[in-house]
């Protein structure tokens, strides 16, 4: 409510780290499966939102998951609650029970609280909560499905905690807590059934990240979005065998107080689907960090870049024919799901681009990579043998240049001229040769990283294969497939995501099945233009909220109105016009694109989780005060940029204009209207607060 907040000069909302919380003796429990457990992006929405959450709800803020070991030992710092306080006293009636609890706190921004539940510590009770779910809702669950068994278990164990609390509550404090308790999609939703069904006085909020129906049908090929009033969901979850799995979902989704899902286009979904319409969307946001100079993360994307060259160097070797100044690098990532995630289209759009380059371009390159973790038996050879043939290069010439530098400095000392038969020894040619002969390759330079399992019936390699992208020596675009997520301890590239995704100069996002997706978010935040799509919730929120998004390097594939044929035409579009651009336009739009972050801040989104739960408590207890729903109905817009470029000939009128003259390696400059933009987000911002 408008008396909690307020906003300083640095755009920040300030919250008072839960003192009105603390007040109000409001309590709010937020419950997901991917609580300091890394599967997709539900993670990195708990991840990036704890900060926001602790500066509103500080101590009354609490995190609820399953217990796995892997990541818990690099992500939390176990402790337990300070004594006399309720979620002490809860977790310890509940280790009386024989239920094993990590407590502490979670190593990330904002540090919130952890409760993780050991699920193989209750899996006695399995058989219990199974009876007391099908007892309340007629849902059963097979014993064949692990994942749901898990979630139960996970639910119950929740549920009974929050039972405990509430009892605790009343014993130190004499007074009803006012606690909200919010469940991310079907894996936890059965703790808020359970919540629901115990009839525990608290109120509830259910966020759905996706639908089980939805991903499932539109892996298979299905017309989904032209088809979504039409589709027998009972029959459809049958067919699937997730029957029980979707009675979960749509329990959970019908028996909150409040149900949101991340964006309209879910929340279409989720209402025919599911048959409930979201009470509020609460998009999916980052924590926006600023650097002190305005450029550096310019001079982030060519420190990352060089490390990319340095892959490509080793991984193209002996085909190494191309200019690494003219040549750009693209790349996909998410889960892999190979047609929800567009990765189907983007193949065909490339082997279209390589065709067009070849024609019109054929001094540009551009290196594609594909990021999705698939099944393998480790790095192969040959891409092993490329690091380490560059790598003796390297230290080779290293060496010979010391031996040099060093000789060199010996005869000039002497007083006299070096001579040319001195500069290069005839040891030091042997050893250059020996490394060239051994930079000699038969094959092409693999496609893949990795010795994929089942490497014929793999998509990403089928789909290849179909479209000849075998990085020949005439092909204008080459891949790489990298079936895992990347790690700093990556011995190919040496680079985490997010290192590379700044080293790159396009993220392509084309997906068909996408509620929100991260990954061209996070490609906003690090000034590095992106591909979405109309079907994706983070491409309609763009589309929503800028005039024009193409003008800030975000380019919406249109993947609902027109043919596959047609979207595919539009993404190889897209593409070579990028390629067409000079380093100096590049430049300018990434300065654009990088501005577009405040508006995928948490300090403005998390409006839409203070929204939701407000709403549900007052469900629950009418004294608590609304959010001023006028605000938040308020619209905004995104105007054009203000210097924008005229059209350049026969380019999309708002990609940067193509400036022959311009210096190739011209500073960042753009002179657009730093201060008023910024300003606009003040407004949009203010409104809420
Ligand atoms: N990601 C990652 N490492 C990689 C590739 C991707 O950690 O090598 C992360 C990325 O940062 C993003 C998440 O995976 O936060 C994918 O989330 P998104 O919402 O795009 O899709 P999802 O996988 O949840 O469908
Ligand atoms: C950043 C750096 C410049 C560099 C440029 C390369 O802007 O600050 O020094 O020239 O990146 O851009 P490109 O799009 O060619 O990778
Ligand atoms: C799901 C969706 C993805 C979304 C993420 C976070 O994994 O597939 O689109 O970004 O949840 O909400």
């Amino acid at each position: 409510s408008r008396r909690f907040y307020r906003v300083d000069s640095d755009l920040s909302v300030l919250l008072d780290r839960g003192q009105s919380a603390a007040q109000q003796n409001r309590w709010t429990f937020e419950t997901a499966w991917e609580v300091a457990n890394k599967v997709g992006g539900i993670y990195t929405v708990i991840r990036s939102k704890a900060y926001i959450s602790t500066e509103e709800l500080g101590e009354q803020y609490c995190l609820m998951g399953p217990y796995k070991e892997s990541s818990a030992r690099t992500e939390i710092e176990e402790s337990d609650f300070d004594q006399g306080t309720p979620l002490h006293l809860a977790v310890s009636r509940m280790r009386d029970q024989g239920f094993k609890i990590h407590t502490g706190t979670w190593l990330v921004d904002g540090n919130p609280q952890l409760v993780l539940f050991d699920i193989g510590s209750a899996a006695w009770k399995m058989d219990e909560y199974k009876q007391e779910l099908w007892r309340a809702t007629n849902i059963g669950v097979p014993h064949l499905d692990i994942e749901a068994n898990d979630s139960i278990i996970l639910g119950y164990q929740v549920a009974t905690f929050i039972e405990e609390f509430l009892k605790a509550c009343e014993e130190l404090m004499f007074n009803l807590p006012k606690v909200v308790a919010h469940f991310h999609e079907w894996q936890a939703g059965v703790g808020l059934i359970a919540c629901r069904t115990k009839q525990l006085n608290i109120a509830t909020v259910f966020t759905t990240h996706a639908t089980l129906l939805g991903r499932y049908l539109c892996a298979g090929k299905t017309d989904f979005y032209n088809n979504l009033d039409k589709f027998s969901v009972d029959e459809e979850a049958g067919k699937r065998q997730i029957y029980h799995r979707y009675c979960l979902e749509r329990a959970s989704s019908h028996l909150a107080h409040i149900f949101t899902t991340v964006s309209e286009i879910t929340g279409y979904e989720a209402e025919h689907l599911l048959k409930r319409k979201p009470d509020v969307i609460t998009p999916n946001g980052l924590n926006v960090v600023k650097f002190s100079a305005l450029h550096e993360f310019q001079n982030l994307h060519a420190l990352a870049k060089e490390k990319i060259h340095e892959f490509v160097r080793g991984h193209f070797y002996g085909h190494y024919d191309f200019d690494l100044d003219k040549t750009l690098y693209f790349f996909t990532a998410g889960r892999y799901e190979f047609t929800n995630k567009g990765a189907d289209i983007f193949i065909e759009a490339l082997a279209r681009l390589n065709h067009y380059l070849k024609s019109s371009h054929p001094e540009i390159t551009v290196v594609a990579f594909l990021i999705f973790p698939a099944k393998t038996n480790n790095f192969n050879v040959e891409s092993l043998r490329g690091s380490a043939v560059t790598k003796s290069l390297r230290d080779t010439l290293n060496e010979i240049q010391t031996k040099m530098g060093k000789r060199l400095y010996e005869i000039c000392l002497s007083g006299r001229m070096p001579d040319e038969s001195e500069l290069l020894m005839k040891e030091d040619k042997v050893k250059i040769k020996r490394c060239l002969y051994s930079l000699q390759r038969n094959g092409l330079p693999p496609v893949t990283t990795h010795n994929v399992n089942d490497d014929w019936n793999d998509p990403v390699l089928c789909a290849i294969r179909r479209c000849q992208l075998f990085n020949t020596v005439h092909d204008r675009v080459k891949v790489v497939f990298h079936p895992e997520f990347l790690t700093s301890t990556n011995p190919l590239f040496g680079l985490d995501y997010e290192e590379f995704v700044r080293g790159c100069h396009l993220g392509v996002f084309p997906s068909y099945y996408e509620p929100w997706g991260y990954t061209p978010a996070e490609c906003t935040l690090m000034g590095i233009p992106s591909v979405t799509t109309n079907l994706s919730g983070f491409g309609c929120f763009m589309q929503q909220h800028i005039a024009d998004p193409m003008s800030y390097g975000i380019y919406v594939i249109d993947r609902r109105f027109i043919s596959l044929e047609d979207s595919i035409k539009q993404l190889s579009q897209y593409m070579h016009d990028f390629c067409r651009l000079n380093r100096r336009q590049r430049i300018i739009q990434r300065n654009r694109t990088e501005r577009l972050s405040d508006l995928l801040d948490w300090r403005s989104l998390g409006i839409y989780y203070r929204l939701a739960r407000q709403k549900a408590l007052q469900a629950v207890f009418p004294d608590i005060p609304s959010l001023e729903e006028e605000d938040r109905n308020r619209g905004f817009n995104y105007p054009r940029p203000y210097s924008e470029p005229p059209s350049p000939s026969a380019s999309r009128h708002t990609t940067p204009m193509s400036s022959r003259h311009a210096s190739d390696d011209e500073d960042e400059i753009d002179e657009e209207n730093e201060v008023s933009f910024r300003s606009i987000i003040f407004a949009f911002f203010f409104y809420f607060c």
